[in-house]
């Protein structure tokens, strides 16, 4: 059906109407749509610009739609063009005349950025439980690991060790970042667009705050020309879910690094691993892989979106149903990625020995020993040149650096302790550093801050 038979008599051409539809993706904005339709008919009610009678029948009648799309009995027309359209010609026929009033001071300018904030808001929200699930994963890791340490590296080259805990939290802080990102977004976009009409608001007496409301909006649009041109909220949701992309990308390749023999720091559980279909003996990371693989998707729809809007003139542009994509993709890839991570982190197994030889090289305590000696009182360049000059004769020489220690006027044995297996990680005491009192507080400040997080998203309600 299309909505325009008045001003425009024949059908649309066949190549056009593949071209322009947009019901193969926008009909996951079904449940949005109904409860936009829903507001709107009660904002007409309450204008009395329909009956009690009539408002009561439409909403009925959608409420069996909504029926019908819930047990996948709801049947599109071929020429339905848009999940919009389908629903108003199935509530007419249901309906009969009074179906033909749903529109009345609305247009689908307005309607389809209503349903598309209602659905972010959902979406954004499912996103936002899904990542604090996954911290809760790494949270569960990390008291696990206990005093468990491994090399933590800068340059790629070993640095310092750093307890396991402490490392799987750094990403866990990164994910929070990203949850109050989301839901700032979501507390930004949650603005009715209806009421704006096709660009312009309308003649007829309509209650946009009134719907507003009724939809859970924090309030209505202030500029009706803004409220059907603004994607704003869709380029910050696919920013947001970028980074969250980048973030996610980042502990795959951690975990494609540490499962292999090179490092030998993990092995996956079969489940979530994968085998080569030649090589017998391989057993592949594809999941952290994809994980790491879906960043470069999900910053393209983030670019698309942008490229997009960029040249845009006031109000309503077809090209704005190019937002829908992108943005559906985003967050069913990044979805999926949050709980195969989830899955990885709960199973895989952790290579504590290798993980802790490799922290324990012999110049893993270089820094205490200097901050040993400016405790002694020697400026700090003084004592890293000192270390520094013992690392490097230790190395030309071949003589083990704990017997230069030893040996040297101003360190000697107690000096020697800090070069014992363990030690250096137990000496990082500085709040939010990486030793077992400061990563023992920060856990705990996980905890909370997860608390203040889940707390801010039960808020919202369920989402959808
Ligand atoms: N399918 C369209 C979209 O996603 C709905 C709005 C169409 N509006 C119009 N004036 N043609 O943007």
């Amino acid at each position: 059906m299309t909505l325009w038979k008045g001003r425009i008599s024949a059908g649309m051409d066949a190549a056009v109407a593949a071209f322009t539809v947009s019901l193969p993706f926008d009909h996951l904005l079904a449940p949005d749509d109904l409860a936009g339709s829903r507001a709107h008919v009660k904002g007409l009610g309450k204008a009395g610009i329909l009956t009690d009678a009539e408002v009561t029948t439409l909403l009925e009648t959608l409420d069996v739609i909504a029926e019908e799309f819930e047990d996948g009995t709801f049947a599109f027309a071929p020429d339905d063009e848009d999940v919009h359209t389908a629903i108003e010609r199935r509530l007419t026929e249901l309906a009969g005349d009074v179906g033909a009033k749903l529109h009345t001071g609305r247009s689908r300018n307005d309607q389809v950025a209503t349903d598309l904030r209602l659905w972010c808001r959902r979406s954004l929200l499912a996103v936002a439980g899904e990542i604090m699930a996954l911290q809760d994963a790494l949270a569960q890791r990390a008291h696990d690991a206990a005093d468990t340490y491994l090399p933590g590296y800068t340059h790629l080259q070993r640095a310092q060790p750093v307890l396991l805990a402490h490392h799987l939290l750094a990403h866990g802080w990164a994910l929070a970042r990203d949850v109050d990102r989301l839901l700032t977004t979501v507390d930004r976009l949650n603005v009715s667009p209806l009421g704006a009409g096709a660009l312009a608001g309308s003649s007829l007496p309509l209650h946009p705050d009134y719907v507003a409301a009724e939809l859970g909006f924090h309030g209505r649009f202030e500029n009706s020309l803004d409220a059907v041109s603004d994607r704003d909220f869709v380029a910050e949701a696919l920013f947001d879910l970028a980074l969250l992309g980048v973030h996610l990308s980042r502990i795959g390749e951690e975990l494609v690094l540490w499962s292999t023999e090179e490092f030998g720091f993990c092995t996956f559980a079969d489940a979530f691993a994968t085998g080569s279909s030649m090589l017998p003996q391989k057993k592949n990371p594809d999941v952290a892989e994809l994980a790491r693989g879906k960043a470069g998707r999900l910053i393209g729809n983030l670019t698309a979106v942008l490229v997009t809007l960029k040249g845009l003139p006031l109000a309503y542009n077809r090209d704005l149903q190019e937002d829908k994509e992108p943005l559906f993709d985003s967050v069913l890839q990044v979805s999926r990625a949050l709980v195969a991570l989830r899955g990885v982190y709960e199973t895989v197994a952790w290579n504590e020995d290798r993980m802790q030889s490799a922290a324990d090289g012999p110049a893993a305590a270089a820094i205490d020993l200097a901050e040993m000696l400016v405790e002694q009182g020697m400026p700090f360049r003084q004592a890293h040149a000192l270390i520094g000059g013992l690392v490097r004769e230790s190395l030309e020489r071949h003589v083990p650096l704990v017997e230069l220690v030893a040996a040297h006027p101003d360190l000697g044995d107690a000096a020697t302790e800090l070069l014992e297996p363990g030690v250096a990680v137990t000496r990082r005491r500085t709040p939010g550093g990486a030793g077992p009192g400061p990563v023992a507080e920060q856990a705990e400040r996980f905890v909370r801050r997860r608390e203040v997080d889940l707390t801010r998203l039960a808020g919202w309600g369920e989402p959808g």
